[in-house]
């Protein structure tokens, strides 16, 4: 095989990205609420992987500011930011059936119409359904840190991750990243800084200061209260 044929290093990263899933499929009982959520919220506010390319303008109605969360757990922080900021359009995007419930139920209880839903692998949402440069925030809220080096590789944030952000946000928009665990924000940061085309918005080059915009959520007050860190990284796509 000549050098031509080998598979570059970039797609490598891709196909590593594809095969390698960062979550497990947890079995969840549901409550009444989420199964609501599921029955009835699913047909006005859930989104297909299957369906595509989307013109998200045309979907919501209009052209507006445009977050993409991954892995929103049970909805709380997404919920509390959308009805904050009615006039931004929110895309969410989760594994967990039940945590899907929890938001179409908060969407549907507090009449939301800011807000769609995907409830599948974050990354073959932005591969296949996601315009290059239509993102102005990309939310990645507490990953699954994997803590095990053996289990590294399935960590979402990889160099291919970031690459794959960049072409999805417009240039100026902004991968907003946060972490209870320590050597996950250090990985986060060297993975982030070695990636082409950003820009870290952290004054001292490494982490920004809570921003107010997040969302604190009951977890992360009894970290705060037991004395546990929690680690906040901007990065915006400046090319
Ligand atoms: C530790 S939880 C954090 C949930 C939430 N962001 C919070 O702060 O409470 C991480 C979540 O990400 C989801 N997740 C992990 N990888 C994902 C992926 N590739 N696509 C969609 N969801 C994913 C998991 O199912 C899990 O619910």
């Amino acid at each position: 095989m000549t050098d031509s044929h080998q598979p570059s290093a970039a797609a490598e990263e891709q196909r590593h990205l594809r095969t390698i899933k960062s979550f497990v499929m947890r079995a969840g009982r549901m409550t009444e609420g989420q199964q609501r959520g599921l029955d009835q919220g699913w047909p006005q506010f859930g989104l297909e992987l299957q369906a595509g390319a989307q013109d998200f303008d045309a979907l919501f109605g209009r052209s507006a500011p445009r977050t993409f969360e991954i892995g929103f757990g049970m909805g709380h922080s997404l919920l509390e930011m959308a009805a904050a900021a009615p006039e931004q359009d929110f895309i969410g995007v989760e594994v967990h059936k039940p945590g899907v419930g929890a938001l179409l139920n908060g969407l549907m209880t507090q009449n939301l119409g800011n807000v769609r839903v995907y409830s599948c692998d974050a990354l073959e949402v932005l591969r296949h359904c996601v315009s290059d440069a239509s993102l102005d925030r990309l939310l990645l809220f507490f990953p699954d840190p994997w803590h095990k080096s053996r289990h590294h590789k399935r960590r979402i944030v990889q160099p291919g991750f970031a690459e794959l952000v960049r072409q999805k946000l417009k240039v100026g928009g902004v991968l907003h990243m946060a972490t209870d665990w320590q050597p996950y924000a250090e990985y986060m940061l060297e993975v982030l800084s070695a990636a082409p085309g950003y820009r870290n918005l952290a004054a001292d080059g490494q982490y920004v200061p809570r921003p107010p915009e997040r969302p604190i959520t009951k977890f992360e007050r009894r970290g705060e209260r037991l004395g546990h860190g929690v680690w906040d990284l901007k990065f915006q796509r400046s090319e």
